[in-house]
């Protein structure tokens, strides 16, 4: 009985997909055959579910194209592969069709039925071709058993693995992928990659200038591009013969989704679909640097590599077209926010740190003041720069390519109108305050006493406003006794930490807690006070921050009662000489992530910005399954009048001080992202960031990193932790360096967010490599901050731990 039922069920299904090739293409074909079309929504799908081929319109566009995209990348990130009608959109896809003709010739008609893209394939065998969509993203168009046309010998601006990218010596053309216009418009953009005769692959900014070139095949990788040696996500192969030479790529795991493309700003990326994080993660891009593209950042557009956001317009211009902009498009460059009167007053705008633009006419006139006059007089003159190396040179035409430097280039001077906000140029902002430091010395330690007992009760103000609507929403009060016993007399101390000793224990229902006797000291608050900021910190819940159970006041005694984390603090991993302890690479990966959220969470989403104060990995705690937790948060508001336990936590912490703990500004949520970033090296090297020498010299870590990877072009493999035997995801890696070389940036506006960094950490952002000439030098002075703090304090094995 049951047979049957399946069997007729199986036929019906049968019949339904007859029925429906019939009367339209459904759901989980893969091929089209001659004289069928296809029209609206319908699609075709290659047999495993890789790959899409259908109608779409790309983000909120109102135009319809055909095209290939993934099918296992999900809608909201829709990742189209190739597209057909590129420079020719359809208005309206129910009216139009692609029809596969009976002479095997692929068509797309607009709602007027007029061709508006073709394969130009023909057959001699009538209603013998068929279209099938491929599971490695190949659309091939087949007569019997001869390909007659596919998809992967016509590249937009994917090249995805398998496809052969090369030249052909017979008909001397290279092929070519092409940018789309900007994250909406498929049609060509302004930057290409082509092969050249010799094979070597050069990116052209509107097909004429080039700004990078891969160099030639040097037998296991292009010579610009030499960590293709590491066959780690992709194998590549090249291949050469009288008739062409071309090079292929292919995922080592075939489940991997991977492509290269050419983006709308100008790079060559390998990205890599992640399924954990939903998006596409950057495994590298070339040029390195964002701003080496030419002229991304349209006339009068500057670019910057030392910011998140590449462009921005120079001082008294604005976006041209600020919605090109929101899609990546900078072509369109900047317009004057006032326009130039002829014969009427103008001033000129200083812009330090300049990469001057190559259109510029050289007057002789000797002097900075006459080539100014020279300018000034010239009613088309638009900027000037007077250089030793130069002289008086000056520019009539719209300014491009320009780049704003943190040391080096020139100072170019910008004609404007005079206006009423007087910004004239930027300021260069290299803030050097090691030597006041050093010279302060001990004193240095009393301003930051008071700027923490300033701001704890700053914080405390805003906590108490809080606190009192909230209580005990998820506490439990316990009383003193039943503590003692769960912790048998705390007798199993876990760890002694920067506000008081911590104890393993257990409550009667077998859930293992960790108690935390605070150091009151006498100075402890009230009862009532200090049970309204626990009831503050309660309320924080996070799945990477500890998780406050309860707490007990009651006579002196002050304690907290935490969730038990069977794996210990982050310190206890990274720092063992037990290699049973060491983490792999991908634990740590997503150690930092969630150690990233948990801080986001406390800066951004909470209902308060909560600043740690003490980000180190002392203060990780690991979970069974090595889920991070942030420890000790809001602490520092609880305990703020206590001098002693603060004192503990200056020196326990000292190397994930943020500068400006020393420099009397104010402190942000930026501070800790400083101390993340230098926990973040930990992460990566398996060592403390600073170790004291012989004769007293101090040994940075992230100093002699950054010589490393970035002055001396060594493989980012090289700063990993030996324990890992060079077993990590490089790209991963390679991220994770950047981020926390920019994390640890002296100025705290140049530092990325938390939420930031989690996204750039996810992939989602892209990010940068530190710029070197500035870098490099930064890390001198904090070398020498370091040094500083190293005065009469031991570091390492005297600091505190939980
Ligand atoms: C088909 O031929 C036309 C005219 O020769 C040409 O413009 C078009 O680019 C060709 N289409 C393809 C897909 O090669
Ligand atoms: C091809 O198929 C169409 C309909 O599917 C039919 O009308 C036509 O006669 C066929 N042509 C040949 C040569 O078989
Ligand atoms: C293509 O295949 C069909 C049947 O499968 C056959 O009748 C026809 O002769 C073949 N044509 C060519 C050119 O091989
Ligand atoms: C690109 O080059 C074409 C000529 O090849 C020129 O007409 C066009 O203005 C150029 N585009 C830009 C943005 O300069
Ligand atoms: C890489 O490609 C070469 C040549 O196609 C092949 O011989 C080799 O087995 C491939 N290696 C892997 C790991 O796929
Ligand atoms: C090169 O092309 C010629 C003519 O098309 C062909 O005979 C020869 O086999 C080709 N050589 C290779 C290596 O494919
Ligand atoms: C390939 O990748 C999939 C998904 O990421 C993974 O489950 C699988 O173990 C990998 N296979 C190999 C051989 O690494
Ligand atoms: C100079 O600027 C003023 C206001 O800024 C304007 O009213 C005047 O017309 C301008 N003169 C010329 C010659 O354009
Ligand atoms: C100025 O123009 C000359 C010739 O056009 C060029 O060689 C030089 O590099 C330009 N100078 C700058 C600073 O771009
Ligand atoms: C301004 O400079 C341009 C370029 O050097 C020149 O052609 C023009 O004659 C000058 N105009 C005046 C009014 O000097
Ligand atoms: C400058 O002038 C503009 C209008 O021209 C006005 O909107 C703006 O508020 C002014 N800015 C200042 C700082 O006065």
């Amino acid at each position: 009985m049951g047979t049957r039922v399946s069997l007729s069920s199986s036929i019906l299904s049968v019949v339904l997909v007859l029925y429906s090739l019939k009367s339209h293409v459904c759901i989980a074909v893969d091929t089209i055959f001659a004289g069928q079309s296809l029209v609206g929504d319908q699609t075709i799908i290659s047999r495993d579910g890789n790959f899409e081929f259908g109608f779409f319109t790309p983000g909120k566009s109102l135009k319809y194209y055909v095209g290939i995209w993934y099918k296992k990348v999900s809608v909201k990130k829709r990742t189209v592969v190739w597209v057909a009608n590129r420079d020719q959109p359809l208005s309206d896809p129910s009216l139009s069709e692609l029809k596969l003709l009976e002479n095997a010739n692929l068509v797309l008609l607009n709602h007027l039925k007029i061709p508006v893209w073709t394969t130009n394939s023909t057959s001699k065998s009538l209603n013998s071709s068929q279209l099938v969509i491929q599971d490695d993203g190949n659309l091939v168009l087949r007569s019997n058993s001869t390909v007659l046309w596919q998809s992967f010998d016509h590249f937009t601006d994917t090249w995805l693995p398998g496809a052969s990218f090369g030249y052909d010596f017979r008909t001397r053309e290279g092929q070519k992928l092409v940018s789309w216009k900007n994250s909406e418009d498929p049609s060509p953009g302004l930057f290409s990659v082509l092969v050249e005769e010799d094979s070597e692959q050069v990116v052209k900014w509107n097909g004429t200038y080039q700004y990078f070139t891969s160099g030639v095949w040097s037998g296991d990788s292009y010579t610009a591009n030499p960590e293709m040696r590491i066959r780690q996500r992709f194998n590549y192969s090249f291949i050469r013969n009288e008739n062409e030479s071309h090079f292929t790529y292919t995922a080592i795991n075939k489940s991997l989704i991977g492509r290269l493309v050419i983006d709308v700003t100008g790079r060559i990326k390998t990205l890599i679909w992640n399924e954990g994080s939903q998006d596409w993660v950057l495994y590298w891009a070339r040029p390195p640097m964002q701003c080496r593209v030419y002229n991304l950042c349209g006339a009068y557009g500057i670019c910057s590599d030392d910011n998140l956001n590449s462009c921005d317009c120079l001082p008294g211009f604005e976006k041209g077209s600020p919605k090109d902009w929101d899609l990546l498009d900078y072509s369109g460059g900047c317009v004057r926010k006032v326009s130039l009167q002829c014969g009427n007053k103008t001033v000129f705008s200083k812009i330090p740190n300049t990469r001057l633009p190559t259109n510029n006419v050289s007057l002789r006139v000797e002097g900075a003041d006459k080539c100014e006059a020279a300018c000034s007089n010239n009613c088309s003159c638009n900027a000037y720069a007077y250089t030793s190396s130069t002289g008086c040179i000056t520019w009539y035409d719209s300014l491009f390519n320009l780049q704003q430097l943190v040391s080096g280039g020139d100072d170019l001077y910008l004609k404007l109108a005079p206006s009423n906000d007087s910004s004239s140029g930027r300021k260069n902002s290299v803030v050097v305050y090691v030597a006041v430091g050093v010279a302060l010395g001990v004193t240095a330690l009393v301003v930051i006493l008071v700027l923490i007992l300033c701001r704890l009760r700053m914080n405390k103000r805003k906590a108490r406003a809080l606190g009192s609507a909230h209580r005990f929403v998820f506490l439990t009060a316990f009383k003193y006794r039943h503590l003692k016993a769960a912790t048998k007399n705390f007798s199993e101390k876990l760890g002694q930490g920067s506000f008081g000793s911590v104890f393993k224990g257990v409550l009667p229902d077998s859930t293992p807690i960790a108690v935390k006797k605070l150091i009151t000291g006498g100075v402890g608050q009230g009862e009532k006070q200090f049970r309204s900021e626990v009831s503050t910190i309660g309320l924080i819940q996070h799945i990477n921050l500890v998780g406050l159970r309860g707490f007990c006041s009651q006579g002196e005694n002050r304690m907290l009662v935490y969730d038990f984390m069977p794996n210990d603090s982050l310190k206890s991993h990274l720092f063992s000489q037990d290699d049973s302890k060491t983490l792999n690479w991908s634990t740590r990966y997503q150690i930092a992530i969630g150690i990233a959220r948990g801080l986001a969470y406390l800066h951004e989403e909470c209902r308060d910005c909560i600043i740690h104060c003490d980000v180190k990995p002392e203060n990780i705690l690991l979970d069974a399954d090595f889920t991070p937790k942030v420890a000790d948060f809001g602490l520092a508001k609880l305990l703020g009048r206590e001098f002693s336990r603060v004192m503990t936590t200056v020196r326990g912490t000292i190397g994930y001080l943020a500068p400006e703990w020393t420099s009397g500004v104010d402190i942000t949520a930026k501070a800790d992202v400083y101390s993340y970033g230098m926990v973040l090296f930990e992460i990566i090297s398996g060592r403390r960031n600073l170790k004291q020498c012989e004769g007293g010299k101090v040994w940075y870590f992230p100093t002699w990193a950054a010589r490393e990877v970035i002055s001396q072009g060594q493989p980012v493999l090289s700063i990993l932790d030996k324990k890992l035997q060079g077993k990590a995801d490089i790209g991963e890696l390679e991220r994770a360096f950047r981020v926390a070389c920019w994390c640890i940036r002296e100025e705290e506006t140049r530092r990325p967010s938390m939420g930031q960094v989690v996204q750039i950490l996810e992939g989602l952002l892209d990010v940068n490599p530190p710029p070197i000439t500035s870098y490099l030098q930064e890390m001198v002075e904090n070398e020498e901050t370091s040094s500083f703090f190293s005065h009469g304090y031991s570091l390492g094995s005297n600091s505190t731990s939980f």
